[in-house]
């Protein structure tokens, strides 16, 4: 899918009425100039999303979601931005040009790969179900010593791979898949010498894996035999899949997962299976590593819920401590669920059943107790240095959690339990904090502005320039967005000269475009929607740039005061001089 250019863009937000759009998915209710709703994207009983057709903008004011007709069908339609914009150009007519050949080849590649995934699929299963040879009879044996069934096998499309070198290619070839698709696909291994290449699984139980809309990726084959020394051999990347970006069975657990609000992440793809087929049906399978912040993003298209299943070896451990602090900086509510030691869910369900699994997921701990519980048994909690080191681990992960009320309610029952007093944890947490710097971005990000006031002056400027454009024309010359402090505000305002500059106005729905992450979108379309009667535009717009100036200033002069005191000190008298006539020149400005 190549880029669409920037213009089809603004095209199709211009020709969507998002009043229309939005009214087609949830009822709308005027107030006023706007459109009042339940939000659709959190659990509400009053409504406090709003649509703002004159700006075609929406904003939720309690889950701060927000953002313009294609954020909206994103977001509810669970679409990658490509996908929304073709969509609502269908809708609205406008024809998307593939200007660029080169994506248009790769495109094209893509969906032939596709295909031939897709017919693999269908080989795998179709040999699984219906051959007669004996390898086939071993398999189903196999699949039956671990009480996997007839239906089981059809539900998933579980298949198999004839111990064969070009089983798989010759049906491709038969079907009429060029070399290059095939070899694309990752179905095959190209020969070291020489021209062609072998199937890539053989003798093996395959397992597909599709994307959200059922369309097959990769595949994960299951050796048969105890002995055989790769248990599972996989697809390996391709222009389709990416490690890390998917998960096995979302396709399958999408509809149970919004039904639930919660999603179960287990590793393996048994896994995955076993809980579906005894009726617990959010499943996801992260196939054996650390979750990836690109998953959690998947993920909460679907849920904001996560109980954590990760096998209880070492090894699965690691994974699910690495894996938390990913999703609460992409700011999930997480839980973790525990088995015996050596258990994971398929064994688990079949030897205790699936309401001992039910119970052990109603079961899961908080994040907090889990790995607090992981380092107390690590630790030795009766020693200083120990309790340091639980403190140490503790701290950085607390502090990822969004809720400030949350966040202190740890750190209480963190002294608590390590029986230190609370002050030398908050002690601790302050000296951590100044080191740990957090990252950039993320859930984290947004909730952090979310609790943040917005500096009042400079948000009331940005207001005013998206409430009038005349308002940018005369804020352009004198308050440069280095002006302002506020990181979010400044961000925001370059942009809106920018398009200003350009085309002389400055559409709310289409600044939004430019923003890729929700915080800044969430301030954006909060200050664009917020209800204030502008009774005199002039002097608030006066307020605001004298207040700017005048914070801006202050801080110039702190800081040639400190580079005065430098200089003085180092006796550099030349340089007193000329910062000493900046000063007076501010002074005077
Ligand atoms: N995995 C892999 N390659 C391996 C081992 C594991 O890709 N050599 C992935 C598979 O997706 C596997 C998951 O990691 O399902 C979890 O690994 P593990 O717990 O070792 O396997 P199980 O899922 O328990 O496999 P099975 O039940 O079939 O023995
Ligand atoms: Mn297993």
């Amino acid at each position: 899918m190549g880029l669409i250019p920037e213009d089809v863009i603004g095209q199709v937000i211009d020709r969507t009425n998002i009043v229309e759009l939005i009214g087609s998915y949830i009822p709308l209710k005027k107030a006023g100039a706007n459109y009042k709703a339940l939000c659709p994207f959190h659990n509400e009983k009053t409504p406090s999303f709003v649509v703002t057709p004159g700006k075609q903008i929406f904003h939720c004011f309690g889950c701060h979601e927000g953002g313009n007709v294609l954020s909206f069908v994103m977001k509810h339609e669970r679409l990658d931005f490509a996908e929304a914009v073709r969509m609502l150009a269908a809708k609205a007519g406008v024809v998307i040009p593939e200007t660029d050949p080169g994506a248009r080849v790769k495109d094209d590649l893509r969906q032939m790969v596709f295909k031939a995934n897709e017919v693999a699929v269908e080989y795998y299963h179709r040999n699984l179900v219906t051959g007669k040879e004996p390898e086939v009879g071993i398999a189903r044996d196999y699949l039956k010593s671990r009480t996997v069934s007839l239906d089981c096998v059809k539900r998933f499309k579980i298949g198999y791979a004839y111990d064969a070198w070009d089983g798989l290619a010759k049906e491709l070839k038969q079907k009429g898949f060029s070399d290059e698709v095939i070899l694309k696909s990752g179905l095959v291994v190209p020969r070291d010498k020489g021209q062609g290449f072998y199937d890539r699984f053989r003798g093996r139980v395959i397992f597909s894996i599709f994307d959200y809309r059922n369309r097959a990726l990769a595949f994960g084959a299951r050796a048969l035999k105890k002995d055989d020394k790769a248990k599972y051999i996989n697809s390996p990347e391709s222009i389709l899949y990416t490690k890390g970006r998917h998960f096995y069975g979302l396709n399958w657990a999408k509809d149970a997962i919004t039904r639930e609000d919660a999603v179960i992440i287990v590793e393996g793809y048994m896994d995955l299976i076993r809980p579906v087929e005894a009726g617990i049906e959010n499943v996801v399978a992260s196939l054996g590593t650390a979750l990836t912040a690109d998953q959690v993003r998947l993920i909460r298209r679907y849920t904001r819920n996560v109980i954590m299943l990760f096998d209880m070896d070492t090894a699965g451990q690691a994974a699910t401590l690495r894996s938390l602090d990913i999703l609460l900086e992409e700011d999930m509510n997480v839980r973790v669920a525990a088995l015996a030691d050596d258990e994971d869910p398929d064994s688990f369900i079949l030897k205790d059943g699936a309401d001992a699994f039910r119970d052990r997921i109603k079961q899961a701990h908080s994040l907090f107790d889990f790995k607090l519980g992981r380092l107390m048994a690590a630790h030795n909690a009766h020693t200083i240095e120990g309790r340091a080191m639980i403190c140490q681990e503790m701290l950085p992960t607390i502090d990822k959690i969004p809720s400030e009320v949350v966040r202190d309610g740890y750190v209480r029952e963190l002294a608590g339990r390590l029986q230190i007093p609370e002050e030398a944890v908050i002690k601790e947490r302050r000296r951590l904090g100044n080191i740990v710097q957090s990252r950039p971005g993320g859930g984290e990000a947004k909730k952090a502005y979310e609790r943040k006031e917005l500096s009042p002056e400079e948000s009331l400027l940005l207001k005013l320039m998206l409430v009038d454009p005349k308002w940018v024309a005369e804020s352009r010359v004198v308050i440069l967005p280095e002006d302002l402090k506020d990181d979010a505000i400044r961000l925001i305002v370059a942009k809106v000269y920018e398009l200003f500059d350009r085309e002389k106005q400055v559409g709310v729905a289409a600044l939004i475009n430019s923003f890729g992450d929700d915080a800044t979108r969430s301030i954006l379309t909060r200050l664009a929607q917020d209800d204030v009667v502008f009774n005199d535009q002039k002097r608030m717009f006066a307020d605001c740039v004298k207040s700017i100036k005048g914070t801006r200033q202050k801080a110039e002069r702190q800081r040639l005061r400190d580079a005065m005191k430098l200089a003085e000190k180092a006796g550099d008298w030349d340089m007193v001089r000329s910062l000493q006539e900046q000063f007076n020149t501010i002074i005077k400005g």
